[in-house]
């Protein structure tokens, strides 16, 4: 976050009380009913938990315990000895309770007329198909099974058919490069792979199948590729290998049937890799019962889910969000899901209100970003269409800055609807901290309170509380269901990257403070990660990245405020000698990174340095890179340990010659 976003946040006074229209229906009505939940749920947990899976997730066999853990260990257990299934909770009970014939996901694809709907009948079938097309591949519980695609139904298909059977996904995000993909699937040792012809994004046509290969190519461990045709551009299919999901689905041996398998609470669900502030992404894994239960319990009090409601998350299923709040917390309470296809503002930046307008949509989520961009392009575009029908609108991501928020608030919200903005992370699988939008009093630019159940704090560096206004770190004091369960195939960065610095405590890696009133205002990352879009970016990865580059001796990456994205990439490039610094160069580095990692971590800007400020053990101070990116070049702080304090005017006089 910039400096001034900080400073507005922590001068802002107004508050907003909830509404009143809507909440006779509402789960949850007022603060007193919040605080005495809370009271209960931290007085109570194993109770308050028990309670809460029982009344939305249907167990086979109940569990012996509610919970077992040690945060020290670390070691979390969540239902231990129950048995459950997600596709089952997500589909097949609903076929029962009344709700066979209720959309469960409707897709709006890019182009206008592309529009699938699909009941819960029609979903449990594909998916059950698809579930025993993996099975004919030799897809078995525990094995893993990568996928990259669009925005497409047949996403949410695999997911859940995965998930039925017991096999393990790992989603990776359509916009990550080959080499991204592959160090996933190689890492998970995939099976299978499934991915698409291509991507259709603001009316082009982006081909991903021939990045799969690249990936497979290196992957010995895939056996088998499942290609979506989406856009019906030219592909080259493997022999053997390669198979058509329209074909593979049609085929007459593949039954409509398919038994889910009874999963222990604890088998691992899904892998999701995320970055970190040091070396590679990491495989967050997420388990059956408590992740399902967690996120189950978030969708129902901090949407207001009810039956007849449209809820429409725009986030990418590629990324933690969209597993919890497009598909498994949605379809777990049988609501209706819509998924999105495409961009914000394509063909226009009326495009998600006339989606709202189109299927009346009740309950909307997004991001700070995309309201900072449809902010800058007028109010205009809002007006355009109809948004009476909307109820609650949620934020997720990164802060939203109050001036953002007063936008949301008076152009989407009408003055009157209720902004969620909800704090939480991949490792925590769902909602932490969040308005409940019937019961709690706003205030633009905070997350407002904890969810029932959540325990959390701020702490000073010596894991003491910290006091009413004082910054520090964001921690959570007791596991809640949906807490990662490990990093995968890596016990011990598990254990150094959340449990180590305040022992007994989840540490986010988030900056926050507590006001007077209980509640808390988030301000960014503590650590190397860079948050861009919402989309969380490692440092290191993206260094690591550049130096790979021949010409490349050293580089420094930190963020750098951006209006729309929040932060932007900002890389410092130090050339191996005899090495021109030229423009072609710096255009060649960026599209380096961005095939290296993605198109989301093409540096914003490159500086060349002939030196970086090193203390003399070698360290890169990138407070003083920071404050250069942001052209903020007085006060550097106390930099009398730098080895060669003459760099900084360098940096500052290339940074100038930038501009
Ligand atoms: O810094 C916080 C920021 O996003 C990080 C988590 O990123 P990721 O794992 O990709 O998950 C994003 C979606 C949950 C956090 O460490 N963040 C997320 N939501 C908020 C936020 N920062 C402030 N306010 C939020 N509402």
């Amino acid at each position: 976050m910039s400096q001034e976003d900080i400073e507005s946040m922590m001068k802002e006074k107004r508050t907003f009380d909830p509404p009143k229209e809507h909440s006779d229906k509402a789960y949850i009505t007022s603060m007193e009913q919040y605080e005495e939940i809370y009271k209960r749920s931290m007085e109570d947990p194993d109770g308050f938990w028990a309670e809460r899976s029982e009344e939305l997730i249907h167990w086979f066999k109940k569990w012996d315990s509610v919970s077992d853990y040690d945060l020290h260990k670390p070691e979390v257990k969540w239902y231990v000895g129950g048995k459950t299934n997600i596709a089952y909770n997500c589909l097949d009970r609903h076929l029962e309770n009344g709700r066979r014939n209720k959309a469960a996901i409707i897709w709006q694809g890019e182009p206008e007329e592309d529009v699938r709907v699909y009941t819960y009948q029609m979903l449990h079938t594909e998916v059950c198909r698809f579930a025993n097309v993996l099975k004919s591949m030799g897809v078995k519980r525990g094995d893993r099974v990568s996928i990259y695609l669009p925005m497409v139904p047949e996403l949410a298909v695999a997911m859940l058919a995965c998930t039925r059977i017991g096999a393990v996904h790992s989603i990776v995000f359509a916009g990550f490069s080959a080499v991204s993909l592959q160090n996933r699937i190689q890492d998970c040792e995939a099976k299978v792979l499934v991915t698409a012809d291509a991507v259709l994004r603001a009316g082009r046509t982006i081909p991903l199948k021939p990045n799969a290969d690249e990936a497979m190519g290196k992957c010995p461990s895939v056996e088998k590729c499942v290609v979506v045709k989406r856009a019906g551009n030219e592909i080259s299919m493997q022999d053997g290998r390669d198979v058509w999901w329209h074909e593979i689905m049609e085929d007459e041996s593949i039954s409509d049937e398919c038994p889910y398998e009874e999963m222990d609470a604890e088998d691992t669900a899904f892998i999701l890799y995320t970055s970190g502030s040091t070396g590679k992404p990491k495989g967050v894994v997420h388990t059956t019962g408590g992740y399902l239960t967690y996120v189950a319990h978030t969708t129902q009090w901090v949407f207001d889910v009810h039956d007849d409601d449209v809820y429409w998350c725009t986030a990418d299923v590629g990324w933690i969000t969209g597993h919890s709040y497009i598909v498994y917390g949605p379809l777990a309470l049988g609501a209706t899901s819509l998924m999105f296809e495409g961009v914000p503002s394509y063909p226009s930046p009326a495009r998600f209100w006339k989606v709202v307008e189109k299927f009346k949509v009740n309950i909307f989520y997004t991001a700070p970003t995309v309201v900072r961009a449809l902010m800058r392009e007028g109010v205009e575009w809002t007006r355009k269409h109809d948004l009476s029908s909307l109820r609650i609108l949620g934020s997720v991501g990164e802060p939203i800055n109050p001036e953002a928020w007063m936008w949301y608030f008076k152009y989407i919200g009408n003055e009157k609807l209720p902004i969620c903005d909800t704090w939480w992370q991949t490792e925590t699988g769902g909602i932490l901290i969040s308005a409940l939008p019937y019961a709690t009093p706003l205030k633009p630019g905070s997350a407002t309170k904890p969810m029932p159940g959540v325990d959390a704090a701020v702490v000073r560096a010596d894991g003491t509380n910290a006091n009413p206004n004082e910054g520090g770190h964001l921690v959570i004091k007791k596991p809640w269901p949906g807490i990662l369960r490990g990093v995968y195939g890596d016990p011990e960065r598990y254990k150094s990257t959340y449990f180590e610095r305040f022992p007994g405590m989840y540490e986010s890696g988030d900056g926050a403070r507590v006001d007077d009133e209980g509640y808390f205002w988030i301000m960014g990352r503590l650590d190397d990660v860079i948050n861009v879009s919402g989309h969380r970016m490692g440092t290191a990865e993206i260094e690591s990245a550049l130096v790979s580059h021949e010409s490349v001796a050293e580089a420094a990456v930190v963020g750098m405020p951006h209006q729309v994205k929040g932060e932007t990439i900002y890389a410092y490039v130090t050339l191996k000698s005899g090495v021109e610094e030229t423009d072609d160069l710096r255009k060649e580095l960026r599209a380096w990174v961005r095939n290296e990692i993605g198109a989301i971590a093409t540096p914003e800007v490159l500086q060349f340095a002939d030196g970086l400020p090193k203390t003399r053990s070698g360290k890169i101070m990138r407070r003083v890179l920071r404050k250069i990116a942001a052209s903020k070049y007085d006060d550097f702080g106390d930099t009398s340990t730098l080895a060669d304090p003459g760099v900084i005017s360098d940096l500052i006089e290339g940074k100038k010659s930038l501009l």
